[in-house]
């Protein structure tokens, strides 16, 4: 299994340049694959990149998107890394307008991906919307009989469940897809049923909150993957630093993924979309 061993990542801050070989439509989400033969060939499940184009990258309304964003890679192998996203601005609509054959600009993998499951305990898997994207590398490192729990806002979103081996347990807000339910709901349920877990969550800071709060509750190690804005992904800028019981960390080199229980509060202001 391949984790974090070192306490920070040693990527060299260089751009490089991945070449698209897909760019696929899948319900709200689009994916994104590109073939990163310059780079390391064993990024960390929660790990992350930071992505813009060759072309075309600014010059738009107020010249957005001027900065790279940050994107988990969704999966990783042979070289290929595949990216999950949802357009909500202008960097990811630029994203999805990549095709096969162009560039995607890159700098990683960064940052401190997830680390294994405490002895004796099972994996449960809680995502929430664009936040599976990082669960289905780990659950490709961990095997199929993690469980799987996760809940998007629609059947649209829901499609997104289909990328995962096995069957997930889905929850949506509407009811269109799965259980109508907050895949907290379906949390709860788990831990009651058989609280021996490590839980690995990403998703919207209300959701990761939520979470938290239910492991705290359940006395269950939680790792959750978060977000803040990110200008460089290296260290460099400080605009991503977050608080958390010990002071102020940079998200980028320290996280994204953090222990629970080293947060207050996973509501980090000016986190997630
Ligand atoms: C470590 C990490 C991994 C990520 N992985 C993914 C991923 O796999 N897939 C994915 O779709 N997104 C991911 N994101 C989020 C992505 O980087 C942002 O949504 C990005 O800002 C989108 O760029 P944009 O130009 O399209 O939209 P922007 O113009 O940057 O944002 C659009 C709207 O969303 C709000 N917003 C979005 N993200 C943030 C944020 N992080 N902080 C503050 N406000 C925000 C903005 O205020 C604005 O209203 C990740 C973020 C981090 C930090
Ligand atoms: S994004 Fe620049 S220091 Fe973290």
């Amino acid at each position: 299994m391949k984790v974090a061993d070192e306490p920070r990542t040693l990527a060299p801050p260089r751009r490089r340049t991945a070449h698209v070989t897909a760019v696929e439509r899948l319900g709200a989400y689009h994916l994104v694959r590109a073939l990163d033969s310059g780079g390391p060939q064993d990024p960390q499940p929660g790990q992350f990149y930071m992505l813009s184009t060759d072309e075309r990258w600014g010059g738009g309304a107020d010249e957005r998107p001027y900065l790279p964003r940050a994107f988990s890679h969704a999966r990783a192998r042979e070289g290929e890394l595949s990216f999950l996203f949802e357009v909500v601005g202008p960097g990811t609509a630029r994203l999805a307008e990549l095709r096969a054959g162009e560039g995607l600009a890159l700098v990683g993998p960064l940052g401190l991906g997830w680390r294994p499951p405490r002895e004796g305990t099972r994996p449960v898997l809680v995502g929430g919307g664009i936040g599976t994207a990082p669960l289905l590398c780990w659950q490709d490192e961990l095997g199929p009989e993690a469980t799987l729990l996760l809940g998007f806002r629609s059947a649209a979103h829901a499609e997104a469940a289909s990328l995962f081996v096995g069957r997930p347990e889905v929850a949506t807000d509407d009811g269109s897809a799965g259980r109508q339910a907050l895949v907290t709901d379906l949390l709860r349920e788990q831990l009651d049923a058989d609280p021996v877990a490590t839980v690995f969550a990403c998703g919207p800071p209300v959701m990761l909150e939520a979470v938290r709060l239910l492991c705290a509750e359940f006395a269950v190690p939680a790792q959750l993957a978060l977000e803040s804005g990110m200008a460089c992904g290296f260290g460099a800028c400080f605009g991503c630093v977050v608080p958390t019981k010990e002071g102020y960390i940079r998200l980028c080199v320290d996280g994204p993924v953090l222990d629970g229980e080293r947060l207050e509060s996973a509501l980090l202001g000016g986190a997630g979309h």
